[in-house]
């Protein structure tokens, strides 16, 4: 893949440098930050531009990923704790093999409860004063004890550190209803902040085009015409200028035979919900609160509530819950998808 440097999320690197600044100062306190959106928006390299960004540099940084091939209980703790040295952690070396899922880990004799408390106190041990970071990529496709881990772990009294959560839409996971909770719980964590990623705008895809082509002059045209073939997703259009290497910046205007495009998905049923409400709809499936949605939809507050209320009586929901629930049934979020 071509090498394409961040372009636009200012306000949201704003977001975590500043989320950092009350973790990492002063007294211990946990901090999580929540980022969803659709694949390919650009979660994964949001979220590393972020963590390189960190000042002061972060003392430990946990980095787990779902195994989507093979998940099995605590994956993410399982990757987080790959390559470390677990001698010397105050914790029962057959507990942490287990957790570990060392291939000869003795057969599992605790309890799952047991087995919660052993995966915090192991994370815990890991962060020791801190600060340090979390990163929890790909939410969505975790299994439901690392789940249960990622909440609890963001409402750890007093842990030194901060959650970097980048998770797709819970549609997209094995247990929607799970990840829908995972999501609501993790937003309502004390000093959380939510961000919803859209797709990028014509000026960042104006940015993209600048990078690719340097020195070069890219009309407007050619930026409208890539901006509308691809939605704004920076995958995609990072992956159309691959296949397009070599052609003038005024050659991708006009639309090549693009088998891509020719199977796309139709678009979604609606239940005659509007471009808004469906937005809407797509963050409160994140989990997302009213005040949340606000900010990451720049409207008002008293606007989403008409909107909630529309959207209950509309898709016959008796609370929000369920309209998320609803939604993820009917697969009515952003339908950009890659494999
Ligand atoms: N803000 C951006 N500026 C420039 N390029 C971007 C931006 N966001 C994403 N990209 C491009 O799109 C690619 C996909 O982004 P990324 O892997 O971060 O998506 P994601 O949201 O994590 O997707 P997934 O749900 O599949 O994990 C990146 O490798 C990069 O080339
Ligand atoms: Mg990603």
């Amino acid at each position: 893949m071509m090498p394409v440097s961040m372009v636009g999320r200012a306000g949201e690197l704003a977001e975590f440098a500043s989320a950092w600044a009350t973790v990492a100062g002063g007294r211990p306190r946990t901090g999580c930050v929540v980022v969803t959106g659709a694949a390919g928006v650009g979660k994964s390299l949001l979220i590393s531009a972020a963590l390189d960004g960190l000042s002061p540099r972060p003392v430990t940084i946990l980095t787990g990923t779902a195994r989507v091939h093979t998940p099995a209980p605590y994956d993410w703790l399982a990757a987080a704790l790959s390559g470390r040295d677990t001698t010397e952690l105050p914790l029962p070396p057959d507990a942490l093999a287990w957790l570990a899922q060392h291939p000869n880990a003795p057969r599992e004799r605790y309890a799952p409860d047991a087995l919660l408390r052993l995966a915090v106190r192991t994370v815990r041990a890991l962060v020791g004063a801190g600060p340090a970071v979390l990163v929890v990529e790909d939410l969505h496709a975790l299994d439901p004890a690392s789940l249960n881990l990622v909440g609890e772990l963001a409402t750890a009294p007093d842990l030194p550190a901060l959650l970097l959560v980048g998770s797709r839409p819970p549609e997209e996971a094995v247990s929607p209803r799970l990840v829908t909770a995972t999501l609501a719980r993790l937003s309502g964590a004390p000093g959380a902040i939510r961000q919803h990623l859209g797709p990028l705008g014509r000026p960042e895809v104006a940015a993209v085009l600048g990078q690719v082509y340097p020195g070069l002059p890219v009309p407007p045209a050619v930026v409208e015409a890539l901006w509308r073939r691809t939605g704004g997703n920076p995958y995609r259009l990072v992956e159309l200028l691959v296949a397009e290497r070599g052609r003038r910046p005024e050659e991708l205007v006009a639309e090549p035979v693009n088998l891509r495009l020719l199977v796309e998905p139709p678009p979604a049923p609606t239940a005659e919900l509007t471009g808004r409400e469906i937005e809407v709809l797509s963050c409160l499936a994140a989990g997302m609160s009213n005040k949340q949605v606000a900010r990451s939809l720049g409207i008002s507050v008293r606007t989403v509530t008409v909107h909630v209320s529309n959207l209950l009586r509309k898709t016959g929901s008796a609370s929000r819950t369920e309209a998320a629930l609803w939604a993820v049934r009917q697969q009515l979020t952003d339908p950009a998808r890659h494999g």
